[in-house]
């Protein structure tokens, strides 16, 4: 079995949606507001959901008849779904899928959210295939980045003070930033047409109570090499949190607000991909 350090959180979507906050809500929000509202009998895919982010922000706005179908690459957070799907009594099926591996038949989705994912979910170009066969005609894809975390420097920073300086780098901190670029090539490559993409940036802000803890669900998700973990990662563990936590106190798009949060600025960038009818 893979080793683990033993400080490790045991990830599960509770995890994702505390390290998240309420940011992934905001920029869902204003997303929504970019596309028409929706009608009954809509199909929609939120697809790579994590803990569930765009189904329960949908959710959250009463909307007519539709259904949602949720799916990630990673069991927990699916079950995680899972469970507030039956609390609530949604309309929603979950599922464990592979973003580059949809199960779902063609032209089938009239929405399809792949919401801060497109980033690490692996081969983006073979994803947005799938997200293009799925969609109905005239169908609308939605997909957002972060284009600008401040704690992405924080954290490799951490990594290179506690591991070696040429190692490679965790996987989901790569140094080149998956940009708005990068997201319309793989949105084009995946069949939707140059004309039919659009783009448009949102300002969140992450508010962070206790950043002792935030590192920790940070680092854990986050901190994983592409090898998988070590021993001197185990060794290091404090002192690589105690050096998140020294980075966050201040820095380019980090503030305090007058309770005396941690503020992170978070800049997203959303695209709104219509498939050709
Ligand atoms: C930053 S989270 C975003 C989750 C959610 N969409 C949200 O907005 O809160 C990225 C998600 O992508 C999922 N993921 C990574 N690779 C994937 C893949 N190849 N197929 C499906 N999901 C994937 C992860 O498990 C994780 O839940």
């Amino acid at each position: 079995m893979a080793f683990l350090p033993k400080q490790i959180t045991t990830y599960e979507a509770a995890h994702l949606a505390e390290l998240q906050g309420d940011v992934s809500e905001t920029a869902i929000k204003y997303t929504l507001e970019l596309v028409p509202p929706f009608s009954q009998g809509d199909v929609i895919h939120d697809n790579a959901c994590g803990s569930g982010a765009v189904t329960e922000t949908i959710m959250g706005l009463h909307p007519p008849a539709i259904h949602i179908d949720a799916t990630d690459i990673n069991p927990q957070f699916v079950a995680g779904c899972a469970v507030a799907v039956q609390k609530n009594g949604w309309p929603v099926s979950t599922k464990v899928e592979s973003a580059q591996e949809l199960t779902f038949p063609d032209n089938y989705f009239t929405h399809s959210f792949t919401n801060f994912a497109f980033h690490c979910l692996g081969d983006h170009d073979i994803a947005a295939k799938q997200v293009h066969r799925t969609l109905k005609p005239g169908g609308t894809a939605i997909a957002s980045i972060w284009i600008y975390m401040p704690h992405v420097d924080a954290l490799q920073h951490a990594h290179w003070r506690t591991r070696w300086k040429e190692g490679p780098m965790p996987v989901l901190l790569p140094l080149e930033g998956f940009q708005e670029a990068d997201l319309r090539k793989a949105l084009e490559a995946g069949g939707f047409q140059p004309n039919n993409i659009s783009f448009s940036e949102k300002d969140c802000f992450l508010k962070i109570r206790d950043l002792k803890r935030w590192a920790q669900l940070a680092w854990s998700y986050l901190g994983t090499l592409p090898s998988g973990w070590t021993k001197n990662d185990e060794d290091k563990w404090d002192e690589t949190i105690a050096d998140i936590v020294e980075q966050l106190e201040s820095g380019d798009g980090i503030s305090k607000n007058e309770s005396g949060d941690t503020v992170l600025r978070m800049v997203a960038c959303v695209a709104i991909a219509k498939k050709e009818d």
